[in-house]
This record gives structure tokens, C-alpha cells and sequence, in this order.
């Protein structure tokens, strides 16, 4: 039996779902713009190595959840699990370093992918929209782009974001922070979970990671990053944070946070948010400072900053946060026309309607008075326009407003003209 059902993991979106989260992206894309970015557009697959490089071979994503396969040619290739990485890869591939100023500012918006368990906001293909700052030196674009987030997320609907935000540092704190879970863990790792063992051998940052309720509390015990900063690490984190503190941005301090990918230095951040209903997706979007990947991916040294939304998440809390204004399909006129003479003579009329940059709609498969009138009404039509044989002789049509039910005869000319006010 063949097999047509979708894919665990992935959904379709259609209708309202999908004009919000177009009118999610164009607000998304908007504020980046505004911001100075200009979008980039990279392969949704890379070499796996790339992802195994960036990501970090202890991480989850890398362990568990890359979609990898070989393809016809033999190459070991992945579905990109995150994007930072490919534009990474693309400004190398590109040089873009090298005919561009610096910093590059570029954001995106595509799907990506990982092998999780599906749940509430967890998918397998999902879609992130994100910002990439690179060739960053100043602890100011940090903060901005913390604050771009902060503003993006207001303009499409969140009005109380939570920003959980920590440092974890340069090299030599990370290193020193390393050197101190280890000496942690020894006693206990033994005799927790296999993932831990692994993850204390290769980089013991990923043990606190760990989801396993028999580790928890030896994991929420030990030791915190935030007093393993050196000098240099602590000064560049209260930079950010003042710089926040001067834009009113508010935040956390979550010195728990390290995020799931090993690329980062100094600042991470995420971003939460509680519906009333008390629903909690998880991070809506996260990022933060990370200093190698230029150069790991082949580039100089060249040090970034950036985050990224998921789209899903934020789709479905704007959802329960505002119904009302959900996104629904709107038109500026609904044409209902009587007869065969009229009906091309309406067709021509919406063409007309359109050609000046209005929404509207016919139904071309004759529909009685009565049905015309229910499509217009759930289509949101501002007006109905109805056209018969005697309307035509005249240049008169009747345009109803469908809000106020008022209703006026007007030439073709006129009702676009009114239309277009
Ligand atoms: P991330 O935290 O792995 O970071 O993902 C960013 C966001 O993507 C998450 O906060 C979440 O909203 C969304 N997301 C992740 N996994 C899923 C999933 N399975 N289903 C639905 N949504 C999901 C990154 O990907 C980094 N590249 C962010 C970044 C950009 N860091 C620096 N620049």
C-alpha cells in the first residue's frame, strides 16, 4: 500500500494559519530592513561536516537530529538544522568579508529541520527567520541586535517578552568553567546517563543539557559559568547589559543558560513568553556572540552575533493571544454579476478592480444572489458590487458596504476611484 500521509513532525498551514505567518514574516523582514540588514538566501542543504563543525559534535542536534543522507554521488549530506551556519558557509564561499563593509548584516527566513520528538511547537520541519551580524567588534551590536529582537517581537503582537540573557564568556573563562564541571561531575558520572558520560568526555559545557530526571539535581547544582568569567568577560557582558538598561529593555539574568549549540561566546540569549492561559512553547527565539565559525568554516577571524525566531512558535501564541485581529483573508470588493451578458462583462470589471492594486474576488461559477452573498460576507469583502444587464446599459452598479450595509449606485469609474480611498 503505497503510503500518502504526512511526515511525523510536519504540518500544513492553510488559510488564516498561513496569512498569519506571511503577515508574521513581512513584519519580521520589515523591522530587519529597518534595522539595516538585507536578506540572504542559502541552500536548505550543506555538507553533514559543516554542521557537525558548527554545531559541535557533542550537541543534540549533531548527536541526534540531523536529517543526513548520502546522495546519489556519494556525499555525505544534511538538511540544515539551523541556518546561522549555512550563511556562515555562503559569506566564506562568497568572500563576502572581502567586498562588503564590516560588519555584514543579513537576515533570513526559511526551514530548517531536526529529528526531536514532535510536540507542542516542536516540529521536524520547522521555520526560523533570523539575523546575522558579522565581523562584530563592539559590545554595541550585541545589544542591538538583543534589542532588534525585543522590537520585532512588539511589532508583530508580544507586549510582555521575556529576555533570558548570560555570558559564557571568552575562551579562557569557557576553559576554566570546563576544567571546574569536570572536576563536578567526576564523582557522579559514573553513574549517570549515557549521553552525560559522552558529553563529559567531549565538551562537559553539554551536560547541563541534560533532560534525564535522575540527573537533574546534580546537574541544577553544579558549578555556574557566571563565576567563571574573567576580567575582560565580565566587563563585556555589563557593557551589553547597561546598554539594554539605557534602551529600557528588560531582562533576566539566567546564569543556567548555555544554550544547545557550541558556536557561542560571551553573550546568549532567549526569548520566552507565558500566554495567559499559561501556554509556554519553550524559547520563541534565542542567539547570541559567537566568535569562531567564520574561521572554522574557512574564513578569517572574524567575530558575530545573531538569534533566531521560530516562526511556528510565535505563530501559534500570537494565535491565543489576540483572535480578533488573527490574521483572515480580506478583500477591498466582492463582484456578484446576473446572467451570461453580465458575467463578462464582470469578469473585465474585476480585472479593472485589480489592475489598480485592490483585492477582490468573483466567483465565476454562477452562483445564485442569495450564496453570492455569503461567500462576499465570509471572504471579509468591504463591498459587494452587483452587476446585471440593466446596470450595464446604465453605468450604474449598486456597491454595498457589508459593514454598514449602505448602498449607493456609482459608474464603473467612480466605484473605483471610491475603492481605491
Ligand atoms: P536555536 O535555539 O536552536 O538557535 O533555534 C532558534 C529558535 O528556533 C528556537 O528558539 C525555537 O523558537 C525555534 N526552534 C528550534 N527547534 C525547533 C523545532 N523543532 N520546532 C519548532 N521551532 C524550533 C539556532 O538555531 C541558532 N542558529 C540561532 C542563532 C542565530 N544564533 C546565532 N545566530
Amino acid at each position: 500500500m503505497p503510503n500518502y500521509q504526512p511526515q511525523r513532525g510536519t504540518y500544513d498551514a492553510y488559510y488564516e494559519d498561513a496569512l498569519n505567518i506571511e503577515k508574521i514574516e513581512d513584519s519580521l523582514k520589515s523591522v530587519a530592513l529597518n534595522y539595516g540588514y538585507t536578506p540572504i538566501h542559502t541552500p536548505i542543504y550543506e555538507s553533514t561536516d559543516l554542521f557537525t563543525r558548527s554545531a559541535g559534535e557533542s550537541s543534540d542536534i549533531v548527536t541526534k537530529e540531523m536529517f543526513d543522507f548520502t546522495d546519489k554521488g556519494g556525499r555525505n549530506i544534511s538538511l540544515r538544522p539551523e541556518v546561522t551556519a549555512g550563511v556562515m558557509r555562503a559569506i566564506v564561499s562568497n568572500k563576502l568579508y572581502a567586498t562588503h563593509d564590516l560588519p555584514l548584516k543579513q537576515f533570513y527566513l526559511g526551514p530548517a529541520f531536526r529529528y526531536e520528538r514532535p510536540s507542542a511547537g516542536r516540529y521536524r520541519q520547522f521555520n526560523q527567520f533570523g539575523v546575522e551580524t558579522v565581523g562584530v567588534t563592539s559590545s554595541y551590536e550585541d545589544a542591538e541586535t538583543i534589542i532588534l529582537g525585543v522590537d520585532a517581537l512588539h511589532k508583530i503582537g508580544f507586549k510582555k517578552v521575556i529576555l533570558k540573557i548570560n555570558s559564557i564568556g571568552d575562551q579562557a573563562s569557557r576553559d576554566n568553567y570546563r576544567t571546574a564541571l569536570k572536576e563536578y561531575f567526576k564523582p557522579y558520572i559514573d553513574e549517570m546517563c549515557p549521553d552525560c558520560k559522552r558529553r563529559y568526555e567531549v565538551n562537559p559545557l553539554r551536560i547541563l543539557d541534560c533532560k534525564v530526571p535522575e540527573d537533574i539535581e546534580k546537574v541544577s547544582n553544579a558549578p555556574k559559568m557566571g563565576d567563571y568569567l574573567n576580567e575582560e568577560s565580565k566587563a563585556r557582558f555589563n557593557e551589553v547589559l547597561s546598554l539594554l538598561d539605557k534602551e529600557k529593555i528588560e531582562y533576566v539574568i539566567d546564569n543556567t543558560l548555555v544554550r544547545g549549540l557550541d558556536y557561542y561566546s560571551h553573550v546568549v540569549f532567549e526569548f520566552h513568553y507565558i500566554s495567559d492561559n499559561g501556554t509556554n512553547l519553550g524559547a520563541i527565539g534565542a542567539g547570541g556572540h559567537y566568535d569562531n565559525l567564520v574561521h572554522e568554516v574557512g574564513g578569517p577571524e572574524l567575530s558575530s552575533v545573531g538569534f533566531a525566531f521560530g516562526i511556528e512558535r510565535l505563530n501559534s501564541l500570537l494565535k491565543e493571544i489576540d483572535l480578533e485581529n488573527y490574521a483572515r483573508p480580506t478583500l477591498d470588493a466582492y463582484i456578484v454579476y446576473l446572467g451570461e451578458k453580465a458575467k463578462d462583462f464582470a469578469f473585465s470589471f474585476a480585472h479593472d478592480i485589480r489592475k489598480n492594486n485592490l483585492k477582490c474576488d468573483i466567483n465565476l461559477e454562477d452562483k445564485s444572489m442569495k450564496a453570492s452573498i455569503k461567500i462576499a460576507l465570509r471572504k471579509n469583502a468591504k463591498y459587494m458590487i452587483v452587476i446585471g444587464e440593466d446596470e450595464i446599459n446604465n453605468n450604474l452598479y449598486q456597491m454595498k458596504n457589508l459593514l454598514t450595509q449602505e448602498q449607493v449606485a456609482l459608474s464603473k469609474e467612480d466605484i473605483i476611484a471610491a475603492l481605491k480611498k
